[in-house]
């Protein structure tokens, strides 16, 4: 595996493989890598002859300095994890390489409605941020596939729209969440938790399966389900941001004779704030 950090390097060695008929797959992440990343480079690999893979830390998807100073940041681990796996290239661009006149001047992209509602209306500028960088980072490794998370629900759908919207021939496919044992969906933000918050956090997943169970039982205020289960883990010591349930496809707010649903949370526990979602497909 070769570590690349100039636009021209990558460029070149693009040019190279496309020339040679070969396909290319596409996984963007900002490091600290654990296994569910992992998974999607062989996800990757299964759908392309070469797998790129992107570490960068995107501070225009950061709505606050204070989380992004704090990002963990050990590329030395992640590109020893990198080595062990199917990933040809990792691509490690600094700040200047993707944002040579600064971010204010930086065109941007907004994903319409979509972007506006649960995870963009409590981050404000987020996902401009991440269509923003999606949309350069996909200009510079010129995939025909690219791998994005379920984990990330909202961001995987705002990237399926933003490619059917502009147009580009790039195939973008899902991947399954990696948990850890208690069922808690990996994530960077995990290691912000003490021991106890982390055994704590899995009552994310446990109020998923709750309120799934409640919507196969063939309960229908969804309102009411969501309340309830809001003032339930409240109680635990978290903060919710939003929990609701939503249409699959587009993520707005469900009606009792929608069948494809997907159920999003988010909350704060401690010094982490949490997201996690789960299917419920309804007979
Ligand atoms: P990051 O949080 O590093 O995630 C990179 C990719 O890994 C995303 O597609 C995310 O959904 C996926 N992922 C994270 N946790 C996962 C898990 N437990 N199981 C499976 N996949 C998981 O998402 C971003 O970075 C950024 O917003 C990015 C797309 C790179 C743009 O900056």
């Amino acid at each position: 595996m070769e570590t690349v950090s100039s636009l021209a390097q990558l460029r070149q060695q693009v040019k190279q493989w496309r020339k040679q008929g070969l396909t290319i797959g596409f996984v963007p992440t900002m490091g600290n890598l654990h296994a569910g990343h992992l998974s999607l480079i062989d996800k990757a690999k299964q759908h392309a002859d070469k797998v790129i893979a992107s570490i960068f830390v995107n501070p225009l998807q950061f709505n606050d300095q204070i989380d992004l100073n704090a990002y963990p940041r050990t590329i030395e681990a992640d590109i020893a994890q990198l080595t062990q796996t199917a990933c040809d290239i990792v691509f490690v661009p600094d700040v200047a390489t993707i944002y040579p006149e600064g971010m204010t001047k930086q065109s941007k992209i907004t994903v319409p409605d979509i972007g506006d509602r649960l995870c963009g209306a409590h981050r404000p500028g987020h996902f401009d941020g991440v269509a923003t960088v999606v949309t350069k980072l996909f200009n510079m490794a010129l995939p025909d596939v690219a791998v994005f998370g379920e984990k990330d629900y909202q961001q995987l759908l705002l990237i399926k729209k933003l490619v059917h919207d502009l147009n580009m021939p790039i195939e973008i496919i899902g991947a399954e969440t990696h948990r850890e044992q208690n069922g808690l969906a990996m994530s960077s933000r995990n290691q912000y938790l003490s021991a106890i918050e982390q055994t704590t956090a899995a009552e994310i997943v446990q109020t998923l399966l709750e309120i799934k169970q409640r919507l196969e039982q063939g309960q229908g205020d969804f309102t009411a389900i969501c309340e309830q289960a809001k003032q339930a883990i409240e109680q635990k010591g978290f903060e919710v941001d939003y929990i609701e349930i939503c249409r699959e496809a587009d993520l707005m707010p469900a009606k009792s004779e929608d069948k494809a649903l997907r159920i999003l949370i988010a909350a704060q526990l401690g010094p982490a704030r949490l997201i996690d979602n789960m299917a419920c497909y309804l007979a």
